[in-house]
């Protein structure tokens, strides 16, 4: 039920085939990829060619995050570079309906991310096409960062909207996410977690995951 993706933003990239296996042995569900860049969001990241290389060691599916703007060019090449979901940003197209209707033409699932203060009504019309939304607890742009707190409220309503309308979309929050404050999220509604500094910046990855997993199975059992 509660999901913990790894972000390889923090990974140590001199040795990322060997951090993509020692996170996914350590109890990874998915392994999120932050691909940014340097005009959606002010840095940097990774592109196709570090996809699909991380795709030829990887065994657990590819949870791809893109903060970037055009969006459309991009989707069939990080398809083919072995993508399992795609997720855009609502903010990055004006085609959302097309778009999202294009990732799963591609054969993977699609997500919707939504930046702290856009608020829930963007997606209120495509929810039922999308396999996750993913909310960003802090400025999408870098890892380290604290999560936002207005993001609570945020996550419960969209929870409630799920079940409301009775749909079966994966609630993945995305920032800030640490041992001491996940249980507040899955409290929440959120069922799956981006941890990228909490989990690399320990020795043992293996420990971590399994706290923060623990934390948050704990709490979405026991929400109101
Ligand atoms: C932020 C990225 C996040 C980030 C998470 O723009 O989308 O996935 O790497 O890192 P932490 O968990 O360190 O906030
Ligand atoms: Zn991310």
């Amino acid at each position: 039920m509660i999901k913990i993706a790894p972000s390889i933003l923090s990974a140590d990239f001199t040795r990322l085939g060997e951090e993509v296996r020692t996170v996914e042995e350590a109890g990874a569900d998915y392994i999120h990829i932050d691909v940014m860049d340097g005009h959606f969001v002010p840095n940097l990241t990774i592109g196709p060619l570090v996809v699909e290389a991380i795709h030829r060691v990887a065994t657990r599916p590819l949870d791809l995050h893109l903060m970037i703007e055009p969006v459309e060019p991009y989707l069939a090449e990080f398809a083919k570079a072995g993508a399992d979901s795609i997720t855009i940003h609502v903010e990055a197209t004006r085609h959302l309906d097309r778009a999202l209707h294009f990732i799963r033409e591609l054969g993977c699932q699609a997500g919707l991310a939504l930046n702290p203060a856009t608020p829930l009504q963007t997606l209120a019309e495509v929810l039922p096409l999308l396999d996750r939304v993913v909310l960003m607890s802090v400025n999408p742009g870098f890892g380290g960062q604290s999560f936002i707190p207005y993001l609570l409220p945020k996550i419960k309503t969209l929870r409630q909207e799920i079940l409301s309308r009775g749909l079966s979309v994966e609630l993945e929050v995305d920032g800030g996410i640490k041992v001491d404050n996940i249980a507040a999220a899955a409290a929440a509604g959120a069922d799956t977690f981006v941890a990228g500094s909490a989990v690399f910046s320990q020795a043992d990855y293996a420990a971590v995951i399994r706290q923060l997993r623990a934390n948050a199975e704990g709490a979405f059992e026991q929400r109101q």
